[in-house]
């Protein structure tokens, strides 16, 4: 690998008043690289997310942003340094168009916002058809996407995804599949928290599994793709995706 990773995470750990949620996490994330980082309910992907893009001041660890060290530094600093969260809930605001918020997001991007508009409007052609529509008269999966692409319009260099696919039909998670694409083409470094572990095993590159705060496991995705029961016993549960897709023997 040739200079910095996009993001680096070195031993990350979060507390909620005494309990330790997040505890010694690592992520390396390369541009252009999608991340999965999986774990069942209450694991810890959210903290994490969180704890890099500022929103919680880790107990123990660093961050680094392209090489730069954001470790404790408010949100919308590590924000203006490049970080873009797409948050599990929120993200937009019922009384804003859809055209209003990518315009919105426009004013304090990196150049090329304009086109980054058309792209997200071509990516999401559901978002172009309801631009003129406040968030409140849109469905929940149609938000999620309107956050991922006024997310994507300031010009991030990583993007950390929380639950994309939520709430969304298999053709919108389709054209989830393609605007992570091209996210990736235009070498913006990605992590991926999801429920779906096909879908971000799909997307990903390399995997890092969660249990209770802690990485149990980290592999390419390729190889928890092709042995589904690996992630089922390092997560403790079956996912009836993955229990449908393991060989029977
Ligand atoms: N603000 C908070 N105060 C106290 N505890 C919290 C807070 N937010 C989360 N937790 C706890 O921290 C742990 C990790 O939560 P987190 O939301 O990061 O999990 P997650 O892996 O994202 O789960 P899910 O898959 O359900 O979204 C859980 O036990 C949760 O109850
Ligand atoms: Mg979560």
């Amino acid at each position: 690998m040739t200079g910095p990773s996009a993001l680096s995470v070195r031993g990350l750990s979060v507390r909620y008043g005494s309990a330790t949620v997040v505890s010694g996490v690592d992520l390396e994330v390369p541009p252009g690289e999608v991340v999965a980082l999986l774990g069942r309910n209450g694991s810890g992907k959210s903290t994490v997310l969180r704890a890099v893009a500022g929103l919680i001041r880790p107990a123990a660890g660093s961050v680094a942003v392209a090489g730069l060290d954001v470790t404790g530094r408010p949100a919308h600093e590590v924000a203006r340094c490049g970080v873009g969260l797409v948050p599990e809930r929120g993200g937009t605001f019922s009384g804003l168009t859809v055209l209003e918020h990518l315009r919105l997001a426009s004013l304090r991007a990196a150049p090329g916002a304009g086109e980054r508009i058309a792209e997200a409007l071509e990516d999401f052609p559901v978002l172009s058809v309801a631009g003129a529509r406040p968030a409140r008269a849109l469905s929940g999966g149609e938000r999620r996407m309107l956050a991922l692409a006024a997310a994507f319009v300031r010009g991030p260099g990583v993007m950390l995804l929380d639950e994309p696919s939520l709430g969304l039909a298999p053709r919108a998670a389709a054209a989830l599949d393609r605007a992570v694409a091209r996210l990736t083409e235009r070498g913006i470094a990605i992590v991926v928290v999801e429920q779906h572990v096909r879908l971000a095993l799909a997307l990903a590159g390399r995997a890092y599994l969660l249990r209770r705060g802690r990485t149990v496991l980290e592999a390419p995705a390729a190889e928890l793709l092709a042995d589904p029961r690996l992630v089922e016993a390092y997560l403790g549960a079956p996912d009836p995706a993955l229990a449908a897709a393991a060989p029977r023997g």
